[in-house]
């Protein structure tokens, strides 16, 4: 059975790991009117995981005996100024992230879930990544984002990513 803490605190974070694919969707809808198609399906991808993050998580209470309660999502930004603006906000969103994530792992250790802490493993795991991912991309588009060719470049490199899906891990 899950402790009503923890249950409380994951049902929140399956409804920050919902928004947060809501926010990349939106950014996604921005790429692809600003004719960058492949940011477009990076972000896209994003929102793809961000709602898989968070399905991990609606299974693993319903695992565990507890009960899902779904929120309403906020509302995100439509607007930005640039690329650099988009993925700016998308590095500062994902250590936010991290520290939730954190804050879920604190709880587990003091309630001495152990289930609970190693199915958070996966979630620390995973937000070494996505945090090292944005900062690199942000990185290079603030190098290249007055070049035009670089831009276009980069642009079709980011059109090859794919989606896993996290549910479909640590599935046995
Ligand atoms: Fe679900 Fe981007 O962390």
């Amino acid at each position: 059975m899950l402790n009503e803490k923890m249950q409380k605190q994951i049902n929140d974070q399956i409804n920050a790991e919902f928004w947060s694919g809501y926010l990349y969707l939106s950014m996604s809808a921005w790429f692809t009117q600003h004719n960058l198609p492949g940011f477009a399906n990076w972000m896209y991808v994003q929102y793809q995981e961000e709602f898989s993050h968070g399905m991990k998580m609606f299974r693993y209470i319903h695992e565990r005996g507890g009960d899902v309660t779904l929120k309403p999502i906020a509302k995100v930004d439509t607007n930005w100024k640039s690329p650099v603006a988009i993925l700016e906000q998308t590095l500062k969103h994902e250590q936010k992230v991290t520290s939730l994530i954190h804050a879920l792992m604190d709880t587990a250790h003091e309630i001495r879930d152990y289930a609970s802490i190693n199915f958070l493993n996966w979630y620390v795991d995973e937000q070494v990544e996505e945090e090292a991912h944005a900062e690199e991309l942000l990185s290079t588009v603030k190098m290249i984002e007055k070049d035009q060719a670089a831009m276009y470049a980069l642009d079709k490199e980011l059109s090859t990513r794919v989606f896993v899906d996290a549910t479909l891990n640590n599935e046995d």
